[in-house]
């Protein structure tokens, strides 16, 4: 965990699983629950391009931080980003404009990988400049659906906690498997645990063949609350009670977060 400068302790959950396995709606989920504690900040950041969690969470993106990278680098060749202490400040500026904010919830979308071409000092003051803002929650929360070492390498360098998320398939759980290892490498978590989704009842968790480096926080069954809302593009702030919600709590306060 890390101590903020504003004396909060942050808790940096990055969410990660194989591509449709629920990683944005448990994002979103998680939100909302983290969200609902009393006097507690989240951050939710958006690493899909395709604004998964943006859409989840009801909130229209005006402006993500791949936007901001590229116009750096074009006032960079055009020789117009003054010095290192000016480009910081700019950026920091622009970063916290970029956040959107609903009641206790900040968002921020991080947009599509970078071009060919390594700015890799422009990503580093970027990094540098979310993990600043990140002092200020009490939770963040990243819709991780590049992967972790992008997550690494374009938004966080450290996550506290890294949350798997798998559907009952041999595939999905491998992948949850091979993230982990990854994950050792490129972001050093504190803690990690997987989520099953969507899984039919007790019997379909019972002939699961998991792996035994992974530890299970629990399951969630099909919900068609999260379905319906899905279809319906409401956000997940709004939606009532049902399994999702039920099931994710539970799975939070094994992994320490409730
Ligand atoms: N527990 C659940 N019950 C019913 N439907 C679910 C559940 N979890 C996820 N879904 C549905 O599965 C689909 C994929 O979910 P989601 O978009 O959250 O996955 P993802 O891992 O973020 O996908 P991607 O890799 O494409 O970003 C969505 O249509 C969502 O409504
Ligand atoms: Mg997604």
């Amino acid at each position: 965990m890390t101590a903020g400068s504003t004396g909060k302790t942050t808790r940096v959950i990055a969410v990660c699983g194989k591509g449709g396995v629920g990683k944005t709606s448990v994002s979103a989920v998680l939100t909302r629950l983290l969200s609902n504690l009393p006097d507690k900040k989240v951050l939710a950041v958006d690493a899909d391009p395709a604004f998964g969690l943006a859409g989840a969470l009801g909130i229209a993106v005006s402006r993500t931080v791949d936007q901001i990278r590229n116009r750096l680098i074009e006032r960079i060749q055009q020789g117009r980003a003054g010095d290192r202490r000016e480009i910081i400040a700019g950026l920091d500026y622009e970063v916290l404009e970029a956040l959107e904010e609903r009641r206790n919830i900040a968002f921020l979308a991080i947009g599509r990988p970078e071009l060919e071409g390594c700015y890799c000092q422009v990503n580093q003051f970027l990094k540098e400049i979310i993990a600043s803002v990140h002092k200020a929650f009490d939770y963040v929360v990243i819709d991780g659906e590049a992967g972790i070492e992008q997550v690494n390498r374009r938004v966080m360098e450290k996550v506290t906690h890294l949350l798997l998320v798998s559907d009952a398939s041999a595939k999905g759980l491998r992948v949850a498997e091979t993230i982990q290892i990854v994950a050792a490498r490129a972001v050093g978590y504190e803690h990690s645990g997987l989520i099953l989704n969507r899984l039919r009842g007790r019997d379909e968790q019972a002939r699961l063949r998991l792996p035994e480096t992974l530890k299970v926080l629990g399951w969630i069954s099909e919900d068609d609350m999260v379905r319906d809302f899905d279809i319906a593009g409401s956000s997940f702030l709004n939606m009532p009670d049902g399994p999702m919600i039920q099931s994710l709590g539970v799975c939070l306060s094994r992994f320490g977060l409730l």
